[in-house]
């Protein structure tokens, strides 16, 4: 029997706050943006106070105070079709400035019609999941907020490249995490999935503290942050990294091409990435076969097995 389900769900999302990013022309353009199943039926940018739209739908609720005290924003109207019996249409209001480049999506299907207004202070929005790495609309990258929550590989102390000795007065640890997805994948393969995200979190060494005497701790300040993502569609090696000022701030792209890529690629026993120095996955590596041809090689030329 053929039926048509015909689904209709509204979602309005406000954003505030951070830096400005989004400007007038931009709103406009993106009535070109392709995405898959959907159509951008209306790409406009409302002036302060200006727009004037229905009481909320299920309630009756006068909203006009609501819409007088709006930012200008973008206004984009969108029918999406992801599969041949549905029809959902979709509001997404973007702030012309101040908007942090962060998106929070609110509920689905039974949200019809609903005015769902959100302020987001600039620090905590964050839409990148433990699944996917996630970016802004000028190719930075999403901090990966809840990293610490993800799986450790490792940690290094004072670990150098280069065989002179650094001229090093104070010590550094480095810390590695990997997304939980992409660690469980590992386990079964012994090389990463699309979508692997893993970060480098580098933090000061200290001595003095509490009843410690000797030996050295990490302390509570973080001194880099660094993220090796593997987004095959993305990027043309299907890896990149990203250099964070903070988790307060988007990440920069590090151009192919840079250093960082030319050693991982070159000494990284797995897929570009350290695995020789994450010791609950060598042993998966290993036994998987998944050891690199070079780092293979250069273990051999060292006589170390
Ligand atoms: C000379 C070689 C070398 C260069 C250059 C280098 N790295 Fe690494 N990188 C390493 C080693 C070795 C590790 C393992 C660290 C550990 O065990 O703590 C590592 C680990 C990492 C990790 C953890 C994930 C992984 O791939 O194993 C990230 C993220 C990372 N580096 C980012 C960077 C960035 C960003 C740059 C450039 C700014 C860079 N690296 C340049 C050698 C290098």
């Amino acid at each position: 029997m053929l039926e048509k389900h015909s689904q209709l769900s509204v979602a309005l999302i406000l954003l505030f706050s951070g830096a400005p990013i989004y400007g007038q022309d931009a709103c406009e353009r993106l009535t070109a943006a392709k995405i898959p199943h959907t159509t951008i039926t209306l790409a406009q940018t409302v002036a302060a106070g200006a727009f004037n739209g229905p009481p909320a739908p299920n309630s009756g609720t006068e909203l006009s105070h609501l819409y007088k005290s709006l930012p200008p924003f973008c206004r984009v109207v969108a029918e999406a079709k992801p599969t041949s019996d549905s029809d959902i249409k979709l509001e997404v209001w973007l702030p012309v400035s101040g908007w942090n480049g962060k998106l929070e999506g609110i509920g689905a299907g039974g949200f019809a019609g609903s005015v769902l207004p959100i302020s987001r202070p600039s620090t905590t929005a964050n839409a990148a999941t433990d699944a996917a790495p996630a970016y802004a609309a000028d190719g930075d990258m999403l901090p990966p907020a809840n990293y610490r929550e993800w799986i450790y590989l490792s940690t290094g102390i004072d670990m150098s490249y280069s065989p002179k000795a650094g001229m090093q007065d104070h010590s550094v640890f480095d810390n590695v995490f990997v997304n939980p997805a992409a660690y469980r994948s590992f386990l079964a393969t012994g090389t990463w999935p699309d979508k692997t995200v893993m970060v480098l979190e580098a933090r000061g060494a200290q001595t003095k503290g509490s009843i410690n005497q000797r030996g050295r701790f990490q302390n509570t300040e973080i001194t880099g942050l660094e993220v090796h993502v593997k987004d095959e569609a993305r990027f043309p090696g299907k890896w990149a990294f990203f250099d964070l000022d903070s988790l307060e701030k988007n990440g920069t792209l590090i151009p192919q091409g840079a250093p960082c890529y030319t050693c991982h690629a070159a000494h990284g026993a797995v897929d570009t990435t350290f695995v020789q120095f994450y010791p609950t996955l060598m042993p998966i590596a290993k036994a998987k076969g998944t050891l690199s041809a070079t780092f293979q090689k250069e273990e051999a030329a060292q006589g170390a097995k």
